[in-house]
């Protein structure tokens, strides 16, 4: 082993090690800005250690590369707002899947213009790394497209649609096994990428705009294991270590944020969620919902022995984290106790709430999880609820027909009183009425949550 060989061995088994670390402390949200700072560090090594390599003859379309990507790297992190987030990630994805299969297509072509013949275990590399990496272009594609509302949200489907999915599924699976064992026939394996793509859109396009995380965190996991597989075609450790960590890491989120919405993969996938909106049985009836000024909100939460807050998409919506902080701050400064009910599927994607709130500087110890915080809702004077919706539906509990049925949810309807800062009646993610603005305990505060916010703490000031 040569010098430069040493270094790039060496900044690979470092940033592998630094990725594993920041997975690590990615999982506290007190440590979560050392486990970016760690993996990005790995990253840095990573590309050092590729830079040294030997085989590398000329620089200038790689710099070129570092310059572009850059450019296009600073404003995505910087700029993009933090409600923004989900599409930004899709979109990255994008990238990283697209960078994936054009390595494959230029090992496979490179290796037929050389008149090399690719051996099976290489064949198999490069056949998955463009399967997955091309499914992933175009799903990523229509994921960012539903989260921008440039595409509709709602899930569009057809007559026979899982039908054709799988026969398309099965042809391209066939294709890949011919192209293994036939690795100079070039037409099967565009034709290979070409249907790899095409399952990425009639795949994603049946999925409802909500359900987009999920489907982007399961992307995120097939873009690791063409990554991982690109890794093996050619023949670079940190590629195959990275890639399987990201594969494992994105398959486990998908499956803990089902998990806390009660669906199955199968239900996410192939169920069409949210196409239907189910009116409820509370509005047929013709059940009013009180109102409460924000004068009469403003003692109820001045006075409050202990408040607890829920957050929820509309705060995302409405940046309303700093006005949350203002009146718990208040709230406080009467003497009262204030804590934070976070369930794990709130907002639109995993961690939402914690990195709206440590945004504004409220502490990670008042944020409080879901099965902790619900035996203290019956001691609660005031649950005030920040734009959530799905998350606190008692319906979940107690209607075998909702859809959300099972879902675990905030029992923020056992307080003694409930608050809601919601703009209108409109239903949630699930598009389901919510029968905890119908509770003799609930009242209403209508409007944006952050104009409702700023108008409770200027009350609750004058008090
Ligand atoms: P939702 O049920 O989606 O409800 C959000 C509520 O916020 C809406 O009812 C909306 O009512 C209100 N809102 C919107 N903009 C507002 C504003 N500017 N000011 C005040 N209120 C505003 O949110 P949730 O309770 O957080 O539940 C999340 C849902 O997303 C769940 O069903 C979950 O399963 C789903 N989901 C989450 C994830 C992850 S990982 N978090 C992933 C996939 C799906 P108005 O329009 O009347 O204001």
């Amino acid at each position: 082993m040569d010098g430069r060989e040493l270094v790039t061995q060496i900044s690979y088994l470092t940033a592998s090690v630094l990725f594993i670390l920041g997975l690590r402390s990615l999982t506290k949200p007190d440590k979560a800005r050392r486990g970016m700072q760690q993996a990005a560090l790995g990253m840095l090594l990573a590309i050092i250690g590729t830079l040294v390599q030997a085989e590398i003859v000329r620089y200038e379309w790689i710099i070129g590369g570092l310059i572009a990507g850059s450019l296009l790297g600073y404003p995505l992190g910087m700029w993009v707002p933090m409600t923004a987030m989900p599409q930004r990630i899709a979109f990255s994805h994008m990238f990283g899947a697209l960078a994936a299969t054009l390595v494959g297509v230029a090992e496979f072509t490179n290796a037929l213009a050389d008149g090399e013949i690719i051996e099976t275990s290489q064949m198999t590399a490069l056949g998955i790394e463009v399967l997955f990496g091309s499914l992933t272009v175009t799903g990523s594609f229509i994921a960012f497209g539903k989260l921008a509302e440039f595409i509709p949200g709602r899930p569009l489907t057809y007559k026979g649609q899982n039908l054709i999915n799988g026969a398309l599924f099965a042809t391209t699976l066939g294709l890949l096994i011919f192209v293994i064992f036939n690795p100079d026939a070039r037409l099967a394996f565009f034709l290979l990428v070409g249907l790899a793509a095409a399952i990425g859109l009639f795949l994603v396009l049946p999925i409802g705009g909500a359900d987009m995380p999920v489907v982007i965190s399961l992307l995120n996991s097939y873009a690791g294991l063409a990554a991982s597989a690109t890794g093996f075609a050619i023949d670079n450790t940190v590629l195959i270590i990275a890639g399987a960590l990201d594969g494992a890491s994105g398959f486990l989120l998908s499956i803990i944020m089902s998990r806390a919405m009660n669906r199955s993969f199968g239900n996410i996938l192939f169920g069409a969620f949210g196409s239907k909106v189910t009116a409820g049985a509370k509005s047929a009836a013709g059940m009013t919902v009180q109102e409460v000024s924000v004068e009469d909100a403003a003692l109820r939460l001045a006075y409050a022995r202990l408040a607890v807050i829920v957050p929820g998409y509309g705060m995302a919506v409405a940046q309303a984290q700093h006005q949350v902080k203002e009146v718990t701050d208040l709230i406080e400064r009467n003497g009262g106790e204030v804590r934070y009910a976070i369930h794990p599927v709130a907002g639109r994607m995993p961690g939402h709430m914690n990195v709206l709130l440590a945004e504004a500087n409220i502490p990670y110890d008042s944020l409080v999880e879901m099965g902790e915080i619900n035996p203290q809702f019956p001691e609660t004077d005031v649950a005030l609820i920040v734009g959530a919706n799905d998350v606190v539906n008692p319906a979940a509990v107690n209607d075998p027909d909702s859809p959300i049925y099972g879902m675990p949810i905030i029992d923020a309807y056992k307080a003694k009183s409930v608050i809601v800062l919601k703009r209108s009646m409109n239903p949630g993610f699930a598009g389901i009425e919510n029968e905890l603005f119908y509770m003799p305990n609930t009242s209403m505060l209508f409007g944006d949550a952050k104009a409702s916010l700023t108008r409770l703490a200027a009350e609750m000031k004058a008090l």
